[in-house]
């Protein structure tokens, strides 16, 4: 895609790879338009970056949504990029008690939000005459992590349904895109410095510069393994990751 001259949404933009995206897309010269719940590292990121602008947005509220999406209709009317970015990573245990809550929030959030989110915007998508979705999944929903079963659920199913608009929009002016990050050093879990996971500065150059292309999903060389479906060996790959995790666990705080 083209990465300049564009009018930007993105949520979940207060922190981690979504702050490090909007910093980088208004560093070339875009609209950037950030969003999340925390008013004061809005306030903060604007600061830091003068001409971007920021809007409070709760991804589980559907009239949260609707309110966003009416503000950027009345107050951006040349928005041609959405980046579905905002998610939670909550630890659950699938071979023990579900917490109903926890799994509500982050279905609502992972799942629910961008797909409630790009149905408020799709009209004003279509409408502009070159546009962009762009949904964060992650490389979980390739290969999904037994210590986060329902947040991987959620992100294959936001593989799935990128998928599916991508080709439901084939006709359109409406472009759909997914950005699938191995494990980013962020607030996401806990900021650990684990040598596994990768700088986030090195993850947002790596992301803008195969955004810069034709690319429909992108995602760092190093999970090649992982997005090629081993077919029929799914579930051996699978327990195979998992023991290693299980073995040498990831960093919680
Ligand atoms: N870091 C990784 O290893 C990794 C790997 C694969 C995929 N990802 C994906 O990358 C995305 C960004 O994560 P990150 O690593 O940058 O973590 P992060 O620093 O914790 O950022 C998460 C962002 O989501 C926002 N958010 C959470 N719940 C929200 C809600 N209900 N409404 C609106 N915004 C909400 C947060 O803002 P507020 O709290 O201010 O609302 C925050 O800006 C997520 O979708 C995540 O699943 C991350």
């Amino acid at each position: 895609m083209q990465l300049t001259g564009n009018t930007i949404f993105i949520t979940g933009a207060t922190s981690g790879i979504g702050r490090g995206l909007a910093e980088a897309l208004h560093a070339r010269g875009n609209k950037v338009i950030v969003s999340g719940r925390r008013k004061a590292l809005l306030d903060e990121v604007t600061a830091a970056n003068p001409g971007m602008e920021a809007i409070e947005l709760d991804m589980t509220d559907p009239s949260s949504i609707a309110h966003a999406a009416a503000w950027l209709t009345r107050h951006h009317p040349s928005l041609n990029v959405l980046i579905n970015n905002a998610g939670i990573m909550p630890f659950d245990d699938p071979a023990g008690v579900i917490d109903d809550a926890t799994m509500q929030q982050t279905v609502a959030t992972n799942l629910f939000g961008p797909i409630r989110m790009t149905s408020a915007l799709m009209d004003l998508l279509k409408s502009q005459p070159s546009s962009y979705v762009i949904h964060n999944t992650s490389v979980v929903a390739f290969m999904p992590l037994a210590a986060n079963a329902v947040y991987s659920a959620t992100k294959a199913a936001l593989h799935s349904y990128t998928q599916t608009q991508r080709f439901a929009l084939r006709d359109t002016s409406v472009k759909v895109l997914e950005i699938a990050p191995p494990w980013v050093n962020t607030d996401l879990i806990y900021k650990s410095d684990d040598p596994r996971a990768m700088p986030l500065e090195a993850y947002v150059a790596d992301t803008m510069a195969q955004l810069a292309t034709d690319k429909q999903e992108i995602y760092v060389d190093a999970i090649q393994p992982l997005r090629d479906n081993p077919g029929s060996n799914e579930y051996a790959l699978i327990a195979t990751f998992n023991q290693a995790l299980v073995d040498n666990p990831i960093p919680v705080g």
